[in-house]
């Protein structure tokens, strides 16, 4: 069975933002869209921007710095010029806890 790390409350992330937070001495991104939380690596494969800083829409998060998109939900890699994907993780929320599993 996955092991779940308590990273976040849920009044820490509003809807439409990001938190970054850190696990294992790994930076990962917290997206709150609508009423889902997504969690991916928070280092573009392309040039290593921090994606908790992108811009989320269609269920993808672009990359602040050139533009690459990535899948909320899977982290893979959609358009160029990201040729690899970020890790995503499994998100679980209890209550106010937000918990991460699958880390680092
Ligand atoms: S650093 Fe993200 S697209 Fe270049």
């Amino acid at each position: 069975m996955a092991e779940y790390i308590n990273v976040a409350k849920v009044t820490e992330i509003p809807v439409g933002s990001a938190k970054v937070v850190e696990v294992n001495g790994k930076k990962i991104a917290l997206f709150h869209v609508a009423d889902q939380f997504y969690a991916l690596d928070d280092r573009c494969s392309h040039a290593e921007a921090s994606l908790a800083k992108g811009y989320v829409e269609d269920g993808s998060i672009s990359c602040p710095l050139h533009g690459a998109r990535f899948c909320l939900e899977t982290g893979k890699n959609l358009c160029l010029p990201a040729v690899t994907p970020v890790s995503s993780y499994e998100v679980k929320v209890q209550g106010e806890d937000i918990y991460l599993g699958g880390c680092p």
